[in-house]
């Protein structure tokens, strides 16, 4: 019977001899799902993951991974799931195809049915020494070995580092297609916009600890958006913007308007509309923005 929880971690906490790796994280990830686990640089990212695959031990707390547990049943896990650290290497003399063959040779038990697929889809060089290859082609190969067995749980540390937008879109496809056939997805990132984009439910990790665990629909309905506004008349703007409740953050400099949009722009595109705006501009709010939206979020009833 498949586990309905492909990942759990209870109170999981792992700690350096010489500081903290995360604290008390605690999570559960649908199987069949996609999660996304962001966090800027030394959040604790791959400390969570390489515990997932017993590289790391729990100091306290657990780790399990398709209902079986991170240190007792490691080489099942290893086994039953896709791997892709964050600082991937190969053997430098050995070519993209040889490299595939000696990774899979490693797990006799299943064969890389995949593999023809995948080095299609995203245009793998498989015939150059690695040497030889760019950053972005290397990375290519640690997604064709991590997705080449199709396994029921793919855990990926940053897997579209270096590569293009046009093999990222492939990427994510992949990433979907392996979730809609009831497999599931466990990447890390830095970017908000990947993990909208690609993922069920974020998970957001900072200093060590959880923020938040929400799903990717529950993100996009508190629309966390920034935008700069230029008006003819910003005094009488921020007047009329400033009390707005999807409105925050409101900063006037000269002849620009700098806010916080949350939720929906239904309430704002008619004010705007009175404004005589001569540009706009809106993006999506950028990790720290989305952190301290979560704080503030925290800090009202
Ligand atoms: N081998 C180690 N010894 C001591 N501290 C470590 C070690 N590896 C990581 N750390 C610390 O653990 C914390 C979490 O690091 P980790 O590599 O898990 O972050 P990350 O979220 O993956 O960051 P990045 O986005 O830069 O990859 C950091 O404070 C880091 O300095
Ligand atoms: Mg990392």
């Amino acid at each position: 019977m498949v586990d309905p929880v492909a990942i759990r971690l209870a109170s999981l906490t792992v700690s350096y001899r010489h500081g903290r790796g995360v604290t008390g994280l605690d999570l559960e990830m649908a199987t069949g799902s996609v999660f996304g686990f962001l966090g800027p640089n030394g959040a604790g990212k791959t400390t969570a993951i390489r515990t997932l695959l017993d590289l790391l031990r729990p100091t306290s707390g657990s780790a399990t991974v398709l209902g079986l547990d991170s240190v007792r049943d490691s080489m099942e896990i290893r086994r039953r799931t896709g791997y892709l650290p964050g600082d991937f290497v190969l053997p430098p003399q050995l070519t993209g195809a040889e490299a595939l063959d000696w990774l899979a040779s490693l797990r006799a038990d299943r064969s890389p049915e995949r593999r023809g697929e995948l080095v299609e889809r995203l245009g793998v060089e498989l015939h150059r020494p690695i040497r030889q290859l760019s950053k972005g082609n290397r990375q290519k190969l640690g997604l064709v070995q991590a997705f080449q067995h199709d396994p029921e749980l793919v855990i990926l540390d940053e897997p579209t580092s270096g590569l293009d937008p046009l093999v990222q879109d492939e990427f994510h496809r992949l990433v979907r297609e392996h979730a809609a056939r009831g497999r599931s997805v466990f990447l890390s990132s830095h970017s908000l916009d990947e993990v909208q984009h690609v993922a069920d439910t974020v998970g957001i990790i900072r200093e060590g600890s959880m923020v938040a665990v929400e799903s990717v629909d529950a993100l996009r309905a508190r629309g966390l958006r920034r935008m700069t506004i230029r008006v003819a008349d910003a005094a009488e703007a921020q007047r009329r913007l400033q009390d707005l409740p999807a409105v925050s953050d409101l900063r006037v400099s000269g002849d620009h308007l700098d806010l916080a949009v949350s939720g929906s722009f239904d309430e704002l595109l008619p004010v705007l509309a009175d404004l005589h705006v001569l540009d706009l501009l809106s993006r999506a709010a950028d990790l720290d923005e989305i952190f301290l939206a979560f704080y503030r979020g925290e800090s009202t009833p």
